[in-house]
């Protein structure tokens, strides 16, 4: 059983892609020399054979971002660490130097962090490098990938774009619906569960988390939970770190770039079984230098000053309320979160997104993009932000609420 858990890297990582449809099972249709249309399956309908798709480039960037007000990507408004900042400065003396690797420093300290040996800890050029190197790396070759739709579109991309696949398990009103989801997992290659959910801003209680975990240890299908949000909870939100055992192939994906502030950078890490972990790192070491030394050393030192993260945390909770307060008093639903986003109820989103980007300059997330339709999503960003957003969405949605 454990040795599905990990696909042998191959030389290159379109030589693993070839590789996964060389020995995927007779349902597929190969997909390494023609770029096909469809394929995907959903919760309800049949498992159909999955052929890669052109890529949708589900962050395509808007020009002059930095100008405008930035409500889209769930960034923080606080900053980072002072220390992290002078980390950073500290490095550009030696940014003629190559960084280093294995990013020892970096994995020592998630260790120290996390009490857990190194072994266990992976860290890539932001969660997407690990989706992506997740997906390339771990479980069957031969079956497809496993998500939820309606969530961040990373999963999907990833597993398309490598010819691999995804099954879509439909959401259960603005959450993962688990006990699809456990039910689908074994005919899978591998799952994602975005936990807190993005976009919606829900989590998983502690059962559910168990019934996916279960699930995965059952089936020995790898199961991956990218809690990019988690920091932004309550201190005893379930995590999948409590369910970290060398008999479970599960794996957590945390980011520096929301909470800590390190976006830019591009840096986050996995934790999961020494089997899974050594098979991700093989196939990370392909680009041996994607983590930069100044991330290296942000993150070090983000990591090291939890004061400050302890005061984004409360920040963050006390912006959601007053946010979430004002939104009740202007009249307008949205979806409770444990996030640094809320998701408001507009119901032709795609175009007050649009709207408020070209009339009023700020940018928040139609979540339609997702395929969740009928909301914004908005970040959490200053209040003179979050004010701003207010008063457009009022007149934008003037006559029609
Ligand atoms: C759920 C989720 N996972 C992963 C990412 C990407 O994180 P990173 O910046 O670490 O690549 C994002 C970014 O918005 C996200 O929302």
């Amino acid at each position: 059983m454990r040795r599905r858990w990990a696909v042998t890297a191959s030389a290159s990582w379109w030589g693993t892609a070839c590789e996964l449809h060389a020995s995927a099972s007779a349902a597929y249709t190969p997909p390494c020399h023609s770029p096909g249309t469809g394929g995907r399956g959903t919760e309800s309908g049949p498992m159909t054979a999955p052929v890669r798709q052109e890529t949708r480039n589900y962050n395509a960037s808007v020009p002059s971002a930095d100008d405008l007000v930035r409500l889209h990507l769930s960034e923080s408004p606080y900053g980072a660490s002072p220390a992290a900042v002078a980390a950073v400065t500290g490095e550009l003396e030696r940014i003629n130097r190559y960084p280093a690797p294995g990013r020892e420093g970096l994995v020592q300290a998630l260790a120290r962090h996390w009490e857990l040996p190194e072994e266990h800890i992976a860290v890539a050029n932001g969660s997407d490098e690990l989706v992506l190197a997740t997906a390339l790396t771990l479980g069957d070759p031969g079956s497809p990938g496993l998500v939820t739709a309606g969530t961040f579109p990373g999963y999907l991309a990833a597993l398309e774009r490598i010819g691999r696949g995804a099954v879509q398990v439909p959401l259960a009103g603005s959450g993962t619906d688990t006990a699809a989801f456990a039910d689908r997992l074994p005919g899978c290659g591998i799952g994602y569960v975005c936990n807190p959910h993005n976009p919606c801003g829900s989590a998983l209680t502690h059962d559910e988390l168990h019934r996916l975990v279960a699930a995965a240890r059952d089936s020995g299908t790898p199961l991956v939970f990218d809690e990019a949000y988690h920091e932004f909870g309550p201190p005893a939100q379930p995590q999948a770190r409590t369910h970290l055992r060398e008999d479970t192939p599960v794996l957590a994906l945390r980011t520096f770039s929301k909470a800590y502030g390190l976006a830019a950078l591009r840096i986050g890490y996995a934790l999961g079984p020494a089997d899974l972990i050594a098979e991700v790192r093989r196939t990370l070491t392909v680009l041996p230098f994607s983590v930069n030394r100044a991330a290296q050393a942000a993150a070090l030192a983000a990591l090291d000053d939890q004061e400050f993260l302890g005061s984004v945390r409360r920040d963050s909770a006390a912006r959601r309320q007053w946010f979430c307060a004002e939104l009740e008093r202007r009249g307008y639903r949205y979806l409770p979160s444990v996030t640094n986003f809320v998701a408001v109820e507009v119901a032709a989103s795609a175009e007050a997104q649009d709207v408020l980007a070209r009339d009023h300059g700020i940018l928040v997330r139609d979540t339609g993009m997702f395929g969740f339709p009928g909301h914004l999503r908005v970040s959490l960003g200053s209040v003179e932000e979050l004010r701003g957003f207010l008063d457009a969405l009022d007149r934008v949605t003037a006559g029609s609420r």
